[in-house]
């Protein structure tokens, strides 16, 4: 009998559900887009709640889809993997279950002022943690959002000092959830999701007291933390209980889906965000040029792989503020004919700082900006220049990993939402000056989840075996100006975004 795996990617924007053959082939799949808060300007929530019911109505319709097929029975679902977005963080009650506050989600910039405050005294500012998690004191980070909580949230803090909270990011909501709640849910998460925290040891992949007394955090009430690929324990889908196997955040599980297995290989995933990771092996490395330092995944007893990371915090959630906010386009795929009717910008550059700008920069302060603005400017050249912003951000961090490695990329893996254009993958071709690779399948970020939970079960017995997952041809976009041109427009763009720090607005 053939075996599938099921993936739960609960994402920024959506919730979804697939189910893998043994191939890599997706056989159903089911998505829910969830609402957005945005109770004042740059703070962003998402209640749990909502995100736990898109997940489970998810689960119930793409299987649903797969029993259409009465030659296949739920027990042929061998596994369950979870990926999801990373650093947002939730805060619950472990006797009611219920959420003390709406999750804050990773983008959500509410913190700017702590981390200031948090920063400026002492030595080293906010690289003083970054040899032993990876990773500077940012608004991004789940350390600070957590912080807030306890200082601005009685019911949190009460929690806290009653030692009834229970914290996590959102593959622990979801799985406390889905294994039982009240009645002895696991409190767990994988070493990719607790290595967005700021709160893991990169080294011996636990909490670091020293990292918690800094924030004043209780370690009872963190998820306990484990590898991403093994048996956790079970979720009930209609009586029959299957394992839950795999757990990655998502930029994490795209590395895996991609099969960057290698020391030197890169993905870059097109989400809301945007973000590019290097396998760098098996002991980390630290960036001299603003890159995070990360665990790429971890299999059952194997050793850790880390990564150096790149991060953009605003992708295709840019395309969607065309879309919501200017109402410039109908549809976000509708920015693609937009792009397409002008050859170019007409000089316009857009920094689409609108939460900060992450790697390579870390400016907290910078806001968005539109240079280059002409009587003669279009939407449509507004429209390219959103998609050539994250091309643009993009290049800083390949130029950054380049650097660091000292083994410059000849080619980029995408995956992700906006690599279905063409447009946008030519022009980061142009913009990069290399070959830019897109899967046949381009759901690699719950591929991945599968992966490892298919890993951990047997469904496939190692590495090698993942030799014919996804391995239909890829499409491969060529450069096609010069380095000079590109070079110059790049060099325009890094001018605009000077214009976008130190914002007063
Ligand atoms: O770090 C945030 C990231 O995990 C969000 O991913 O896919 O929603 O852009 P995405």
């Amino acid at each position: 009998m053939p075996s599938y795996i099921g993936a739960i990617d609960q994402g920024t924007t959506s919730s979804r559900f697939l189910i893998f053959d043994e191939n890599g082939k997706i056989v159903a799949i089911h998505q829910i887009e969830f609402p957005q808060y945005y109770p004042h300007p740059g703070w962003i929530e998402h209640n749990p709640n909502e995100i736990l019911d898109t997940v489970s109505k998810c689960v119930n319709d793409a299987i649903n889809q797969f029993l259409n097929d009465k030659t296949r029975s739920i027990k042929d679902i061998k596994a369950i993997g979870i990926t999801n977005q990373r650093e947002t963080f939730i805060a619950w009650d472990k006797n009611t279950g219920k959420p003390l506050y709406n999750a804050i989600v990773w983008c959500d910039v509410r913190t700017l002022d702590l981390v200031h405050n948090l920063t400026e005294q002492i030595e080293h500012g906010v690289d003083i943690f970054r040899k032993s998690c990876g990773l500077p004191i940012s608004t991004y980070f789940s350390a600070v959002k957590l912080l807030w909580m306890i200082k601005n949230v009685p019911a949190v803090r009460d929690a806290h000092n009653n030692d009834t909270l229970l914290v996590g990011t959102v593959d622990t909501w979801l799985i406390w959830n889905l294994t039982g709640g009240i009645n002895g849910g696991l409190h767990i998460t994988d070493v990719t999701n607790a290595s967005r925290t700021m709160f893991m040891d990169l080294n011996t992949l636990e909490w670091n007291q020293h990292i918690l007394d800094f924030f004043n955090v209780k370690k009872c009430c963190l998820p306990k933390i484990c590898s991403s690929s093994e048996v956790y324990g079970h979720i009930k889908i209609r009586d029959t209980e299957i394992p839950i196997a795999g757990i990655l955040g998502d930029q994490q599980a795209a590395l895996v889906g991609q099969k960057c297995f290698k020391s030197g290989e890169a993905k870059n995933t097109y989400g809301t965000g945007c973000f590019m990771l290097f396998n760098t092996g098996t002991t980390p490395f630290f960036s001299k040029t603003g890159l995070l330092t990360t665990v790429g995944y971890k299999f059952g007893n194997m050793p850790p792989v880390y990564a150096l990371e790149g991060s953009i915090a605003v992708a295709g959630s840019a395309i969607k503020w065309l879309r919501d906010n200017l109402g410039i386009i109908k549809e976000s795929k509708d920015i693609n004919s937009l792009a397409a009717l002008t050859p170019d910008t007409g000089g316009v550059y857009f920094v689409t700082a609108f939460s900060g700008l992450y790697a390579p920069y870390w400016r907290d302060d910078a806001r968005g900006c539109i240079v280059g603005i002409t009587q003669y400017t279009k939407k449509e050249h507004i429209a390219r220049a959103t998609l050539e912003a994250t091309c643009f951000q993009t290049r800083a961090i390949l130029d950054a990993m380049n650097s660091d490695s000292g083994h410059p990329l000849t080619y980029l893996k995408v995956d992700g939402g906006m690599t279905v254009s063409d447009l946008c993958m030519q022009i980061q071709a142009d913009i990069l000056g290399i070959d830019v690779e897109r899967p046949a399948m381009r759901e690699t970020t719950a591929l991945g989840a599968a992966i490892a939970a298919g890993l951990a079960v047997g469904v496939w017995k190692s590495l090698s075996d993942l030799d014919k997952v996804n391995s239909n041809d890829n499409d491969v976009f060529k450069p096609q100006i010069s380095s000079d041109n590109s070079t110059q427009r790049y060099q325009l763009w890094q001018k605009a975004v000077e214009k976008s720090f130190d914002n007063q607005y």
